[in-house]
């Protein structure tokens, strides 16, 4: 019998790493939403860039209390869903159960432990994209190595995704590849706000020294502020800026040696503004307006990224050229 792991807010990440784990033997119930589970009750279609597909069954339920019964629950709600999230856990998990964030921003980790008292809560980081292309059927869009803190309790998810054949590494420094994570995120706003799939958006210089600007902006505070950023691509976090500057044709082909990925791939900030729902701002360029002021520095082009998400969260323009956002985000006139 496979490790027992529950998946609390199963939707793209939760059911493409519920799956994939599924595939390699573990016994996956995942916990999600009636209209999401109501697709993958009858079987969950998880495919991939590279990498083996699989047609797997699990069990799906709307109930919490199906997490009792796991010895690793992992959560991938959204950031906005977390407290939630860890209210309702609390109420079914016994004393030393192990759950594991698979979520993004800085903060999930440690809003889940205090919720979930005399639990043990790692934080994890999941490096790609996954899109849902059809009714119970997930895709994994780009690649990498799912990380994880380095700690005895996640051992049962290491060797579930070991057989699984997904790539996953325990570390030691697991807020500064959050940190890490989140200056890569930092292009979610801008993905959002273009309305492209994310190849063609990072294949236009425009839109890149937006994403080069907002990073800059975050590694200045970051540095300010002594918080250490892990390199989680084959580019430091500091050469980036530059790299994101260059012009397209030289970008492109540098960009293909360092990452593949789905031309069809968005990001789930521009998932959640066509489904309507809030968007992870505020853990995203918010967290980074927020460190600026504690360190006395601004933070104009993050903090504008803001209010056009928040903008677009109204209803607001979705559909930004390069050179628009550029214009719009107070850099000064575009260069193309
Ligand atoms: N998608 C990606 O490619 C990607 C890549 C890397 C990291 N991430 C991160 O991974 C995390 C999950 O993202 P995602 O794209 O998988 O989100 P998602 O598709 O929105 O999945 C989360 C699911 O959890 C459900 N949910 C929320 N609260 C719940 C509750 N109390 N009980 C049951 N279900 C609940 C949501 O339903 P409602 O919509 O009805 O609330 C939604 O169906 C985020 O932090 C994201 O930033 C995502």
């Amino acid at each position: 019998m496979g490790t027992r792991i529950a998946i609390f807010g199963a939707g793209a990440i939760g059911c493409w790493v519920g799956g994939r784990l599924a595939a390699g033997g573990a016994e996956i119930t995942l916990i999600g939403r009636t209209r999401v589970m109501d697709e993958v009750r009858g079987g969950l279609r998880v495919t991939q860039l590279a990498g083996p597909d699989a047609d797997v069954t699990v069990t799906a339920t709307t109930e919490v209390a199906a997490a009792a019964a796991a010895e690793l629950v992992i959560v991938t709600v959204k950031s906005a869903q977390t407290a939630e999230a860890g209210a309702q856990l609390a109420r079914v998990l016994p004393p030393g159960a192990v759950v594991v964030s698979l979520q993004n921003g800085v903060r999930n980790a440690d809003v889940l432990r205090g919720a979930l008292p005399d639990r043990r809560v790692l934080a994890g980081m999941v490096p790609w994209n996954v899109v849902r292309r059809a009714a119970g059927a997930y895709h994994r869009a780009s690649q990498g190595t799912l990380m994880i803190e380095d700690d005895p309790a996640g051992l049962a998810l290491v060797h579930a995704c070991t057989a699984a054949g997904l790539a996953i590494e325990p570390r030691r420094d697991m807020p500064a590849v959050q940190w890490g994570k989140l200056v890569m995120n930092l292009n979610n706003a801008i993905n959002a706000l273009s309305g492209l799939p994310l190849a063609t958006e990072l294949s236009q210089r425009g839109f890149r020294r937006c994403l080069a600007a907002a990073q800059r902006e975050a590694l200045g505070s970051l540095a300010a502020a002594n918080i250490a950023v892990a390199r989680l691509t084959a580019i430091p976090p500091r050469l980036m800026p530059s790299l994101l500057t260059l012009p397209d044709a030289l970008f492109t082909r540098l960009a293909r040696r360092v990452i593949a990925i789905d031309p069809h791939a968005r990001s789930s900030m521009w998932d959640d503004l066509e489904a309507k729902r809030p968007t992870e701002i505020d853990d995203l360029q918010g967290e980074i307006v927020a460190l600026a002021a504690r360190v006395g520095r601004a933070a104009p082009v993050n903090r504008a990224l803001v209010a056009l998400v928040r903008a677009a969260e109204a209803g607001g323009k979705r559909d930004y050229a390069g050179a628009e956002l550029y214009a719009a985000l107070g850099l000064g006139p575009a260069v193309t």
